[in-house]
């Protein structure tokens, strides 16, 4: 037997900026997860991390300890290969919902643990959870059957995955640690590596509106990532994408639901489909249904035009308890807001710029998301319509519709998207939304 490590040892070698051994690495995390290491122990080991950095390869470790922290779910019943895309999250980010039904449908599974909107970005859960009667809390028997059968099931984190990661995030966001790179790697790919899939393709998202401000900083994260997913056996491959402006032209829960059936039928915006046909055509390679990603979109396109893939998203809706109607009639079963509003241009010029992050903290103030973990949302809430970078807008022309349930909410919701939205004399041209491949 191994001679236990006591956790100041571990802590004041980290503290001390030693590269730590596997077992060190383990001890904390199992210290994590059975109680032995106090908060206040765990929380001095967070710090020393977060001041004196961790190499690969104790990021590595870092990120298997935690995922075996709890269960690894077992798909290996499934025949297909498994692919899942995680995203660092935006705002209208909605890519998820239709991409999984895309990708389901040209035979690859997705198995996707998705979490819920906090602060300014929107959450998958809650998005889903629009739709009525869907269920995210499967259980992960259930998980294993809708992938078996559907092949994809769109779930919310379960307790007995990486139950370490629960605990080091809860420390990590009292105790000033949360923007640290070894730490948040290990935390995202803990949970995606315990998921059972066989590859992984990321969306790093950069820009104002994005947890990643810069190019360069949302680079290190995307190779550090694809770093850990290879080195454990899981060929990995990362997008940058730039979150300036929202992705899409709806922010709230269930009007991007809207969106992204509109999406499934063939009639998704630019911005959005382009994003999400380089994601989808990543996934195809890396599941080896398709020798390139040329091949891989035409592939995307095709399951999109002969509506393969609506038929597949009503599938899973189904599954997983939901209304599927949804998809033939998303306004009929989707909840409404009480109030539509126009906002309008004062005057004629070109959209220089919607701040993404102004955009989400308007939808913040009519419900969408939450400000605390336990806050309810509003799902009916948010906007739609969003005029986008680069366009010509005449004065009178709707710059967007705002969805509200109460009306001083929508006031104050029209004022700040007003701020939110910037016009000007000059015409602009948008920068490239994929900015880079990583892996
Ligand atoms: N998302 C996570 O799951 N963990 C982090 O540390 C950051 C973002």
């Amino acid at each position: 037997m191994s001679t236990p490590f006591f956790p100041q040892q571990v802590i004041a070698r980290k503290r001390d900026g030693r590269v730590l051994m596997d077992a060190e690495i383990a001890a904390f995390v199992r210290g994590a997860t059975d109680g032995s290491w106090a908060d206040y122990q765990l929380s001095a080991m967070l710090m020393a991390i977060f001041l004196r950095g961790m190499n690969t390869a104790e990021t590595v470790a870092l990120t298997k300890a935690m995922m075996n922290s709890g269960v690894v779910a077992d798909l290996s019943s499934v025949q297909v290969p498994k692919v899942d895309k995680h995203s660092t999250g935006g705002v209208g980010d909605k890519v998820s919902l239709h991409l999984a039904p895309m990708v389901a449908a040209c035979g690859v599974a997705v198995p996707m643990i998705s979490g819920r909107g906090l602060g300014h970005t929107g959450g998958t859960l809650d998005k889903l959870e629009s739709i009525p009667g869907f269920r995210v809390g499967l259980s992960l028997e259930e998980y294993r059957e809708r992938v078996e059968s559907t092949g994809c099931a769109l779930i919310g984190q379960t307790k007995e995955l990486a139950p370490a990661d629960k605990k080091l995030y809860a420390l990590r966001d009292v105790t000033a640690t949360v923007e640290c790179l070894p730490l948040i790697c290990a935390s995202i790919m803990c949970k995606k590596l315990a998921e059972g899939i066989d590859a992984l393709v990321l969306d790093v998202k950069f820009g104002r509106g994005a947890f990643m401000k810069t190019l360069p900083d949302a680079r290190a994260l995307a190779q550090a990532m694809v770093d850990i997913g290879n080195a454990m056996g899981k060929p990995t491959r990362a997008l940058l994408t730039a979150m300036d402006q929202p992705l899409g032209r709806a922010v709230g829960n269930a009007l991007e639901v809207a969106e992204s059936i509109a999406c499934l039928r063939g009639e998704g915006p630019a911005d959005l489909m382009e994003v999400t046909y380089a994601l989808g055509a990543e996934m195809l390679c890396l599941a080896k249904v398709s020798g390139d990603v040329k091949e891989g979109e035409a592939r995307l396109r095709e399951v999109v035009a002969s509506g393969a893939a609506l038929k597949k998203m009503k599938e899973i809706v189904a599954a997983q308890g939901g209304d599927a109607r949804v998809c033939d009639a998303p306004d009929e079963v989707l909840p409404q807001a009480k109030h539509v509003r126009e906002l309008k241009a004062e005057r004629a010029g070109w959209v220089q710029e919607v701040v993404a992050l102004d955009v989400a903290l308007a939808a913040l103030q009519l419900g969408a998301g939450r400000v605390r973990a336990e806050d309810a949302v509003d799902p009916a809430v948010g906007f739609t319509r969003l005029v986008k970078v680069g366009e010509r807008v005449e004065a009178g022309a709707v710059l967007a519709c705002i969805h509200a349930n109460d009306t001083a909410r929508l006031e104050t919701a029209a004022a700040i998207l007003g701020e939110a939205i910037v016009t000007g004399d000059g015409p602009v041209t948008p920068e490239p939304l994929i900015a880079e491949r990583i892996g």
